[in-house]
């Protein structure tokens, strides 16, 4: 029975393999999210210093409205986003569950270092610590899909 388990873990393996010849931004993708959540992205134990309010999703909504929206969408799931999809690595979207499963400590050294070498940006100097949190708090608690309209900026 384990050698069973084995063998088609190896095939697997294979197969994705087999996979990167055709398709490398897909697996690639899934294995560096892998190892960014593993070993790259710090800060996991810092917990955030502003208590949940409504009022903090609000401001943490407004923070993020100054400049996450041109690409994450106004409510953080890429709505409206024209090139979402095709950026490498693609924009994902903040409700998903990879990126729901980083620690509040986490997401706030994503939005605060970016994502080198990808299109995700620093907020050094733009976006205040207090405004990063406050964002954690809007990503933790993000509208429906499609709820919040589209970015002003793509004029539709
Ligand atoms: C220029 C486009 C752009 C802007 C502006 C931007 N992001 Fe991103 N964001 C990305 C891309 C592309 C990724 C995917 C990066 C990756 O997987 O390596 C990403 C990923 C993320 C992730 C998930 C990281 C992961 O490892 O899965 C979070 C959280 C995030 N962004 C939050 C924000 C917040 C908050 C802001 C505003 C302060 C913001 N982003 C601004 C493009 C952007």
């Amino acid at each position: 029975m384990r050698r069973i388990a084995f063998s088609a873990l190896v095939l697997c393996v294979v197969s994705l393999q087999g996979c990167k010849a055709t398709a490398p931004g897909k697996v690639e993708g899934a294995m560096m999210t892998k190892a960014k959540h593993t070993m790259f992205i710090g800060n996991k134990h810092a917990s955030n210093p502003i208590p949940y309010s409504a009022q903090s999703v609000v401001d943490g909504k407004e923070a993020f409205s100054h400049y996450c929206v041109a690409c994450h969408g106004m409510d953080g799931q890429n709505t409206g986003v024209p090139f979402a999809d095709r950026m490498d690595p693609p924009v994902p979207s903040l409700a998903s569950t990879d990126v729901q499963a980083y620690s509040d400590g986490q997401l706030k050294w994503v939005i605060d270092n970016g994502i080198a070498p990808s299109g995700m940006p620093t907020s050094k100097g733009i976006l205040s610590d207090d405004e990063q949190w406050q964002i954690v708090l809007f990503l933790r608690h993000l509208p429906p899909a499609g709820s919040l309209g589209e970015p002003e900026m793509y004029g539709k």
